[in-house]
C-alpha cells in the first residue's frame, strides 16, 4: 500500500494519505536552529542542542501521536467551524478535506483544501537567521466572501530537557511571557540568554502567551478554546507554561488570496523586531527558498548519477545524501526517538558519518575529525560519547548553572578509562582521516597538532555536565594527526586476547554484543582495514619504516583470521571471556553474524575463496527480501556471557533484525569479490524507495534508511523503525558510490572501478573532485560485473584520471582484458 510518491523534479516526497501508520519526519535548518517535524506539523525545535536549548516542547512517545507542533488553525467566522492546515491536530475526517504534506530538502509544506478554502503552511529555517518561518497562504476558492480567523500555536519549552520533564520547582515559576507591539517574548528568567520570540508580518487582532488559556482546561490541541471562541484571551504571565499564539481576522473575496508569515525565533523582543522587519518583506521570504535550493544544489551537484536503477538514482541524487548530511550536522541527538538526553558525539557514529561525505561537506567533516581527535585519549582509545566543547581549547562558552544542585562530574568521569572504551570507536577515525585527505587533497592536515582528551587541566569548580566544563591549557602538547592515528592502531595491536583476536572491551560496533569483554573478530578485521588505509597514507608520505611495521601487523591479523576465526563456511563473531566461540556452525542461536563476515571480506583480510564462502553463507542464512539480518537465528535464551543482545526480543534491533547499517558493508564486500549482481540484489532489498508500495509492512518513511526492520523471528517482520539518525545513511551512500559505482578518490587520482549488475549496459556519473568536474560515462559492452578495459580522458586513452581543473569527459569501458596503456 502506498501513502505518497517521490517528486524528484522538486526534490520532494509527497504524502497524500495522511493517516500514516507512524510519523514520517523531516529536518529543517542547516545551521544552529533545527526543527524535527512530521507529516502533521507535530515536532519540536531547538537551538544548537535539543537537550539544553529546546525551544518548543514535544511529548515524545505519548498519545495523541507526536504532539504538540507548529500549528496554524483556520476558523470560518460565519459557521464557527475550524480546522488546521496540517491534518492534525484538528483532524477533520479525511473524506471531508484534502490534505497533503510535501517534505523537501530543509522545508516542509502542509496543505489543506476544506470547504473551498485552500491553505498552505510551509515551515522553513533560513540560513543566517535563527528563526523558523511559517509561510502561510490562504485562498478563497468559493464564490462568496469569507470571513476567517487565522491562529498560530506552538508550546514553549523550559529549554533544558530535564527541567522540562521533571521537578518543576524552578522551571515552572521561572518562565515568563509578555506581549508588546505584535511580539510575544518568552523568557527563562534565570538564564542569561533565555529568550525566544514569536511574531508575524501583521498586526495581530489578539494573542495568547499562556498555553492553558489558549487551549482551555480539559481540552487539547484538537479543540482549543481560543479557536472555538474565535479570539485569543490576551494572556501573559510571569511563571507558568507559555505558547505562541497570534490571531488575525481576514476577509477574502471570491478567488482572493493572502500571505501571512509567522516567525518563531531565538532571542529577545529586540531580535524579534529586527527579524519581523526583515521577513515582513516577502521578497526576503522568497529568497530563503532560493538560498536553500542553491545550498542543496551545490551539495548534491558534487555527485549525480544516472543509472538503470531509478530507486538508486533517487536515493543517491537526493535522499540518501540528504540523510547523510543530516547525520553529520545533528549526529544522533534529534529525532522522535532520540529526544534529547543523549547529546554530544558518539565516537564511532561520528567518525563514520565524517568518512562518508567529505565531498559534499568537507568543512563539517573536518570539524568532526578535529573534535574526535581531541576526544582521543593518549592511550589510543576514543571517548565513547562526549561533548566536543569539553575539549575545545578555544571554547569560551559559560556553563549554565542550574539553581538545583546537580553534582558536577569529576575530570576522571569525563575522560573515562579503558573499562568504558569500545574496541572499534577510534579505528573508524583512521579511515575517515585518510578518506578526507583523498577527497580534499589537504595533506597538511596530517601534520596538524591536536590535543589529547587527557591533556587538559580541569578546574573542578567550573566543571558541570554541561557546556564549557574544562579549561584547556593550550601548552599541553598533544600530537600530530599522524601520531594520533598511530596511537589508535597501536592500541588495537596491544589490546589482543589469548587467541590473537582484538579484545571486544565494553562492546564493539554492536552495542549489545559484549562477549563479557572477550575477543571480537569484527574488530580485528576493522583493525586490518584501518591499517590498510594507514599503510597507503604512510607510503604516500614516504614513511618507509611505518609501512614495514604496520604491514607486518596486517599479516599477523590475516594469519590469526585463518587459524582462529574461520569456522568452515564463515567467520566466527568472537570469543567470550569464558572462551566460548560465538557465531559457529554448532550454535543453535546466533549461528552466523553479518559484521564479522562482511568485514573479513571488505577489509581484504579474507582470501578470495573464504570470502566467497562467507558471503554465500550470509546470503543463505541472513538475507531477506527487505535486507540482510544482523545475525540468526535470533537469541531466545539470555546469556550474559554473550551479552545484552540475548536480552533483546528476537527479531528486534541487534537480535536478528534487518539492521540497516551493516547492510552496505555487504554490498561493498560483494563488490570486493566482483559480484555486482549480488551487491545490487542486497542494495535493492534494503532500498527504502523500493518499499514505497508496501507501507502496510514497512510503516516508516520510504525516503530515509531506518536503523532497523524487524527480522524473520518477529511478528512484525519487515516493519522499519528509527529513520534518519542511523549510520546506514552515510554507509549506504559510501558503499553505493565508492564500491558499486566505483568512484573512489585517491591521493593523486580519481579511481573508477565499478562493480555493477551484468545486465547493465551503461551508466553516467557527474563527480566534482577537488577543482575538477568529471562527466563519467561507463560502458559495459561485454556485460560483465567488474573490470575496466579502457579509460579515456577527453577522448585520449589514459591509465589514470589525474587531478584537473575545469570540466572533463571521462569514458570507461568495462571488459575482461585488463589491458591499460
Ligand atoms: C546504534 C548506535 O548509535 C551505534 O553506535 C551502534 O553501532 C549501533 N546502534 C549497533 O549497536
Amino acid at each position: 500500500m502506498k501513502y505518497g510518491y517521490f517528486d524528484n523534479e522538486n526534490r520532494e516526497y509527497v504524502i497524500e494519505k495522511m493517516d500514516l501508520p507512524t510519523s514520517w519526519t523531516n529536518y529543517l535548518g542547516v545551521e544552529n536552529m533545527c526543527a524535527v517535524v512530521n507529516h502533521t506539523a507535530g515536532g519540536y525545535m531547538f537551538y544548537k542542542s535539543p537537550q539544553y536549548h529546546r525551544i518548543t516542547r514535544f511529548r515524545a512517545n505519548a498519545i495523541p501521536l507526536d504532539r504538540p507542533g507548529h500549528y496554524v488553525y483556520i476558523r470560518d467566522d460565519e459557521t464557527k467551524d475550524y480546522w488546521s492546515i496540517s491534518w492534525q491536530p484538528v483532524g477533520k475526517p479525511l473524506a471531508q478535506a484534502d490534505y497533503q504534506c510535501r517534505h523537501g530538502l530543509s522545508y516542509t509544506k502542509y496543505s489543506c483544501r476544506y470547504k473551498d478554502i485552500a491553505g498552505t503552511q510551509t515551515l522553513v529555517i533560513p540560513r543566517g537567521d535563527d528563526v523558523e518561518l511559517w509561510d502561510v497562504h490562504i485562498k478563497n476558492e468559493s464564490d462568496k466572501v469569507r470571513n476567517l480567523c487565522i491562529f498560530s500555536y506552538c508550546e514553549f519549552s523550559f529549554h533544558h530537557i530535564d527541567m522540562d520533564n521533571q521537578n518543576f520547582q524552578m522551571s515552572l515559576y521561572a518562565a515568563g511571557s509578555s506581549y508588546e507591539n505584535g511580539i510575544i517574548e518568552h523568557d527563562l528568567f534565570y538564564e542569561e540568554f533565555g529568550y525566544q520570540y514569536f511574531t508575524a508580518n501583521f498586526k495581530p487582532d489578539s494573542f495568547d502567551c499562556l498555553r492553558d488559556k489558549f487551549i482551555g482546561l480539559y481540552r487539547t490541541e484538537n479543540n482549543p478554546l481560543a479557536v472555538e471562541q474565535g479570539k485569543c484571551g490576551g494572556s501573559y504571565e510571569k511563571g507558568s507554561n507559555h505558547c505562541g499564539s497570534l490571531q488575525k481576522k481576514i476577509t477574502l473575496g471570491p478567488g482572493e488570496e493572502i500571505r501571512l508569515v509567522f516567525m518563531l525565533g531565538e532571542g529577545n523582543r529586540e531580535a524579534g523586531s529586527a527579524i519581523r522587519e526583515k521577513y515582513s518583506n516577502l521578497d526576503n521570504v522568497d529568497k530563503v527558498y532560493d538560498d536553500l535550493r542553491q545550498y542543496w544544489d551545490s551539495k548534491l551537484s558534487k555527485l549525480q548519477i544516472n543509472t538503470p536503477n531509478i530507486g538508486m538514482n533517487t536515493l543517491i541524487n537526493i535522499w540518501n545524501i540528504y540523510q547523510a548530511e543530516i547525520n553529520i550536522m545533528f549526529s544522533r541527538f534529534a529525532s522522535f526517538i532520540e529526544v534529547g538526553g543523549r547529546t554530544g558525539l558518539g565516537y564511532r557514529d561520528t567518525a563514520q558519518d565524517a568518512m562518508t561525505i567529505p565531498h559534499s561537506n568537507p568543512e563539517k567533516c573536518r570539524q568532526r575529525l578535529v573534535e574526535l581527535l581531541r576526544g582521543l585519549v593518549s592511550a589510543g582509545y576514543g571517548l565513547h560519547l562526549f561533548q566536543p566543547e569539553w575539549f575545545d581549547p578555544d571554547n569560551k562558552a559559560k556553563p549554565f548553572k542550574s539553581p538545583t544542585v546537580i553534582p558536577a562530574p569529576s575530570r576522571e568521569e569525563m575522560v573515562h578509562g579503558i573499562e568504558d572504551a569500545c574496541s572499534d570507536d577510534a579505528l573508524w577515525l583512521v579511515s575517515a582521516i585518510v578518506e578526507y585527505v583523498k577527497e580534499t587533497g589537504e595533506i597538511n592536515f596530517i601534520d596538524e597538532i591536536i590535543t589529547y582528551a587527557d591533556q587538559y587541566t580541569a578546574r573542578k569548580d567550573t566543571v558541570t555536565a554541561r557546556k564549557d566544563t574544562v579549561t584547556a591549557r593550550k601548552d599541553t602538547g598533544g600530537g600530530s594527526v599522524y601520531e594520533h592515528m598511530i596511537k589508535i592502531l597501536d592500541f588495537s595491536t596491544e589490546q589482543v586476547g589469548e587467541n590473537g583476536i582484538c579484545k571486544g572491551l565494553r562492546a564493539d560496533w554492536n552495542d549489545c554484543l559484549n562477549l563479557g569483554g572477550g575477543e571480537s573478530t569484527m574488530v580485528s578485521f576493522l583493525h586490518y582495514w584501518a591499517l590498510k588505509n594507514f599503510v597507503e597514507l604512510a607510503k604516500y608520505l614516504g614513511k618507509v619504516e611505518d609501512v614495514k611495521k604496520y604491514s607486518m601487523v596486517m599479516k599477523n591479523i590475516a594469519k590469526a583470521a585463518d587459524e582462529q576465526m574461520w569456522d568452515g563456511s564463515w567467520y566466527i563473531r568472537g570469543v567470550t571471556k569464558n572462551g566460548k566461540k560465538i557465531g559457529t556452525w554448532s550454535d543453535k542461536e546466533g549461528k552466523i553474524h553479518l559484521e564479522s563476515n562482511t568485514w573479513a571480506v571488505l577489509s581484504g583480510a579474507a582470501p578470495y575463496d573464504k570470502g566467497i564462502k562467507a558471503m554465500d553463507s550470509i546470503n543463505e542464512y541472513l538475507s531477506t527480501p527487505y535486507g540482510i539480518m544482523l545475525n540468526g537465528p535470533s537469541y531466545t535464551q539470555s546469556d550474559d556471557d554473550i551479552g545484552f543482545v540475548t536480552r533483546v526480543y528476537p527479531g528486534i534491533k541487534e537480535n536478528g533484525a534487518i539492521f540497516s547499517h551493516p547492510n552496505p558493508w555487504a554490498w561493498a564486500a560483494e563488490c570486493e569479490l566482483g559480484r555486482g549482481d549480488r551487491a545490487m540484489g542486497f542494495y535493492n532489498a534494503l532500498c527504502p524507495y523500493h518499499q514505497n508500495d508496501m507501507i502496510e509492512i514497512r510503516e516508516a518513511e520510504p525516503y530515509s534508511y531506518c536503523q532497523f526492520m524487524m527480522g524473520v523471528d518477529h511478528t512484525a517482520y519487515g516493519r522499519a523503525r528509527h529513520p534518519f539518525m542511523t549510520g546506514s545513511g552515510g554507509w549506504a551512500y559510501f558503499s553505493a558510490t565508492r564500491y558499486m559505482l566505483g568512484i573512489k578518490p585517491q591521493f593523486e587520482n580519481l579511481e573508477i572501478d565499478p562493480c555493477i549488475p551484468g545486465e547493465w549496459e551503461k551508466f553516467q556519473v557527474t563527480r566534482v573532485w577537488r577543482d575538477g568536474t568529471y562527466h563519467i560515462q561507463v560502458e559495459n559492452p561485454e556485460h560483465i560485473m567488474k573490470g575496466v578495459k579502457e579509460l579515456y580522458l577527453d577522448g585520449h586513452k589514459v591509465k589514470d584520471i589525474p587531478q584537473l581543473k575545469g570540466t572533463h569527459e571521462v569514458r570507461v569501458v568495462m571488459g575482461n582484458q585488463q589491458e591499460r596503456i
